[in-house]
Formats: structure tokens, sequence, C-alpha cells
């Protein structure tokens, strides 16, 4: 095995203790289909806020608009995370950019230093090429936070991909960097519990790979062509349209003419 299995015991160790208390289970598993599935089934038994599933590989691993996630063994990080909020959580969308934002700032953490960019609604690019998605999904009051992290995808189809293996070229210690992950999802969590977006607006800007760009904005209802003009509160993407009108998106897909 190219790279070293992942380990609790290591894993914990970048998990500072007061957000380790945060920390209901920590579930490891060889192969699973989805650690999100997993999640999901745990969150209807009763499973704790706080409980995390990784895999070194999963069968079924699904990305954002039921595409498939390439999950090969042993090389990638496929990480989810069960969070249940004490009001109800009526903003999936604004929790998913509080989510980039905290991957974002993991790969720093670690030491990456080439620059991170974030591309609404949350998907984490070095160089204008994908290197982590996030895929939330909803259950029982409780929400389930998916974090695939590329390391090495050279097997992987998926055009304009990048991994940290390439961006570093130095070997990748994945049980750090999974701490790391683990460590910013428990103390940020909280925080967006009580203060929403509003404390993670600033990084978003600093990584925003979209502010002033020339793009396309799909939604199943409409196709527009516009200029983004950055993120609102909400975390809706505002997009100045050809007519000079500011429109707002809670959703869609956005193609950037680099
Ligand atoms: C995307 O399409 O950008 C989101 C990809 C999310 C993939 C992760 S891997 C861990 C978790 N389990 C899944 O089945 N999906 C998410």
């Amino acid at each position: 095995m190219k790279y070293e299995l992942l380990d609790p015991q290591k894993i914990c160790f970048f998990i500072e203790p007061e957000n380790r208390q945060q920390l209901s289970a920590l579930d490891i598993f060889n192969t699973l289909d989805s650690t999100n599935s997993y999640l999901l089934s745990s969150a209807k038994k009763g499973g704790l806020s706080g409980s995390v599933c990784l895999a070194e590989a999963q069968t079924k691993g699904r990305g954002r608009r039921g595409r498939a996630w390439f999950s090969p063994l042993g090389t990638n990080i496929y990480c989810s995370m069960l969070w249940r909020f004490e009001r109800e959580l009526l903003d999936i969308s604004s929790l998913s950019i509080a989510v980039a934002v905290m991957v974002a700032k993991t790969l720093e953490a670690y030491g990456i230093k080439t620059a991170v960019q974030l591309k609404w609604p949350n998907d984490v690019l070095v160089f204008n090429r994908k290197l982590a998605g996030i895929l939330l999904e909803c259950t029982h009051a409780s929400v389930v936070i998916g974090i695939g992290l590329n390391v090495d995808v050279k097997e992987a189809s998926e055009e304009n991909w990048i991994d940290l293996a390439e961006i570093t070229e130095e070997p990748i210690d994945r049980n750090r960097i999974t701490g790391l992950l683990l460590n910013e999802l428990l103390s940020k969590l909280p925080l967006y519990e009580t203060d929403g977006l509003k404390s993670f607006l600033a990084d978003w800007q600093k990584y925003d790979v979209l502010c002033n760009k020339a793009v396309t904005v799909f939604t199943p209802e409409k196709t527009i062509t516009g200029v983004v003009e950055g993120i609102n509160q909400k975390g809706e993407l505002l997009l100045k349209d050809e007519s000079g009108m500011l429109q707002s998106f809670c959703y869609g897909e956005v193609s950037v003419r680099w």
C-alpha cells in the first residue's frame, strides 16, 4: 500500500482536546458503499452529533447532482460527519459555504502553500482544478457532511481534477490531514450554529475564485450569463446579468469563462 492506513489514534492526535469532546464516534472501515449513506442510516437510528465515518474505499461514493464519486482503496480521504443542530437547520446552502471555508482552512493548516480557491457553491480548487468536493445531506433534523479529498487520483478519468500529491510533490500524511479536517469541523460547526454564515464570509471572499468572473449559471429553470459579484449574507451567488440587473441564486452550476 502506497499510503499509511487511516489510524484512529494518529488522527485524534491532531484534534485539540476541547474539540475532541465534540467527537462522539470515529468509525473507520476498509470498504463501505458510502460514508454519507452510513451516517444517514445511523442518524435514523439515533446516531449522535459529532459521529464521524471514514472509509479506505467506497463502492458507491456519491457526488453532487447524482454523480458517482471516484473512491479507490487507500489513497484519498472519504470522510463524513453527522451533526445535529439544536435549532432547525433552514439553510443547507449557507452551511455548505461554511464547510467549504473549513476545508480551505484545513488545507492551509496542513501547509499547502499554493492558493486554495473556492468555487460556489462548494468546490475546492487549486490551479482551477478540483481538489475536494462536499456533499451535504439532511435527515431527521440532522445533516451529514460528506467530504471527498483527492490525495492521489492519477487513475481517475475525471477531467480537470488535481490531488495533494501533485500539489505538494511530497508524501501525504493522510492521518494528519484527516485529523486537521476533523479538528476544524468540530471547532467551527458550533460557531456556525451560534453565528451562522457571518463568521465565514470574510474568509469566503479571500478564497472566492468566481468574484468578478464572467460566467454562465445553469439552473433547472434557466441559463443566465453575467459577471459574479460575490455572495450575499445567505450564501447565495450574486450575478450581474447582461441587462445590468443583480440576480441571486441559491442553487445552480456555474461554468466559468476563465
Ligand atoms: C461533489 O460532487 O463535489 C461532492 C463529492 C462528495 C464526496 C464525498 S466522499 C465522502 C462522502 N461519501 C459520499 O458518498 N460522498 C461524500
